[in-house]
């Protein structure tokens, strides 16, 4: 500024020329500031997209969801800008990382991947966290087993007993939708406490299962949403949870809830419906190219009630329709269970192509 003030100076009358000399030695700030700009358009786009499109796997402030890896990272950040432009352009084969370009079929136009390969490089990333609050569409949180203190302490007694808590906390965070409070299976996944299972696996195969997953089912691979310390632990625990029987300490049961068809709960699934489906499956259930329509006769009828549960909790592995059963609880599969139910009487006999 000092040295543009000056050179003003020095062309003294002649104010065309020192009109254009000021232009010119603007030029370069005048760029930056432009790049600047941009770049916080860019962010800003992009924001508004990941709100919508990826907070449901890479969770509201990037920190990842059960077993869906977190952006906000120095890997990712370090990651060249076209590596991530690719990843998101073109997903990554087999896995629930779908191709969001629409050179690939997907719904973004290069711009829109583009501001997101921005969002991700320079986001901070509590302040989308709160502007993903501000739309309402942080998911809400896994469904986990609520332990007391008492109980860790408790388990934490028995001999190398350390191991065993720090297991416990792994599992009951991260395990139990499918596998059950006390690892006694489910609908969705086999038990672990089981004799049958400590005899055919070692723990080198269940650190293998759990770290890589088994293609095609729920389960997936936790390799990057758990330190192998965490992995460690919860095997350890596998081994070891006889040890808990033996000393009376169960975990506390998550509930199971009936189908309730109040206007209420159809109300509350129909709201969670807006916030975590209507990106694929479209507005009221109408489908979109990403994901088929639910609003249908067709599928309603001939899908039972406990089906369309499971379906939500479990996802279709291989596909993109991710597995809820870690995010919601029985209750809320319930509620949006109810929700796409009360469609039925209004829905169109096929779906639209
Ligand atoms: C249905 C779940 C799901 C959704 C929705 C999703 N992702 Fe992903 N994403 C994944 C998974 C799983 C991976 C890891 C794939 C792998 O193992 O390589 C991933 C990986 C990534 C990576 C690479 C991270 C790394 O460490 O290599 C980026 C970047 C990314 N996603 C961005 C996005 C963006 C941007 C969106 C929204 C437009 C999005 N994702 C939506 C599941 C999802
Ligand atoms: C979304 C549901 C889901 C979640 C969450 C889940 N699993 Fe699984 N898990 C499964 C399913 C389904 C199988 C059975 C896969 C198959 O058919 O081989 C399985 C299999 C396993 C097996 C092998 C069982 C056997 O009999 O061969 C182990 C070990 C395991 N899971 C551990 C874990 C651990 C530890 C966690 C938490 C970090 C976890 N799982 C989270 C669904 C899940
Ligand atoms: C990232 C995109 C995506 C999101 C988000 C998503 N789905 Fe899906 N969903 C899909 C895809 C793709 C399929 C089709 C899978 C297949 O090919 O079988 C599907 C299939 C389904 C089906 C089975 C439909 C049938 O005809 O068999 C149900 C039910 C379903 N989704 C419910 C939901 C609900 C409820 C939500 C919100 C909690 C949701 N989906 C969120 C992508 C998505």
């Amino acid at each position: 500024m000092t040295k543009q003030l000056s050179l003003l100076g020095f062309f003294g009358t002649l104010l065309i020329v020192a009109a254009l000399g000021i232009a010119i030695l603007r030029e370069p700030a005048r760029q930056v500031q432009a790049a600047d700009d941009i770049r916080v358009a860019a962010v800003e786009e992009g924001l508004d997209l990941y709100a919508t499109n990826c907070v449901v796997c890479h969770g509201a402030g990037g920190e990842g969801m059960a077993a869906y890896p977190s952006l906000d990272n120095e890997g990712v950040r370090a990651m060249d800008a076209e590596d991530l432009f690719r990843t998101i352009e073109r997903g990554r084969y087999n896995t629930a990382m779908a191709a969001y370009g629409s050179e690939e079929g997907g719904i973004f136009t290069d711009m829109q991947v583009r501001s997101l390969v921005t969002l991700i490089q320079d986001a901070p990333w509590d302040a989308v966290a709160a502007h993903v609050d501000e739309l309402g569409l942080t998911p809400p949180a896994l469904a986990v087993a609520e332990i007391d203190a008492a109980l860790f302490e408790q388990v934490a007694a028995l001999e190398d007993g350390a191991t065993l808590s720090a297991g416990l906390d792994v599992y009951a965070t991260n395990c139990v939708a499918c596998h059950g409070a006390n690892a006694e299976g489910s609908t969705l996944a086999p038990a672990l406490d089981s004799e049958e299972l400590r005899a055919r696996l070692t723990d080198a195969d269940m650190t293998r299962i759990i770290v890589q997953g088994v293609p095609g089912t729920l389960m997936a691979g936790w390799e990057r949403a758990l330190p192998a310390a965490d992995i460690d632990a919860v095997v350890a625990l596998i081994r070891r949870w006889p040890e808990l029987s033996a000393a009376g300490i169960a975990l506390p049961a998550i509930e199971a809830a009936p189908i309730d068809m109040s206007p209420a709960a159809i109300a509350g699934g129909s709201k969670l419906y807006d916030l975590l489906c209507t990106q694929c499956h479209g507005i009221d259930g109408y489908g979109t190219p990403l994901a088929p329509a639910l609003n249908n006769q067709t599928f309603l009828s001939q899908t039972e009630d406990a089906a369309i549960q499971q379906i939500i909790a479990g996802g279709v592995p291989g596909t993109t329709m991710p597995s809820w059963g870690g995010y919601l609880t029985e209750a809320d599969i319930a509620a949006i269970t109810a929700y796409l139910r009360s469609l039925e009487a209004t829905a169109p006999a096929m779906a639209a192509p």
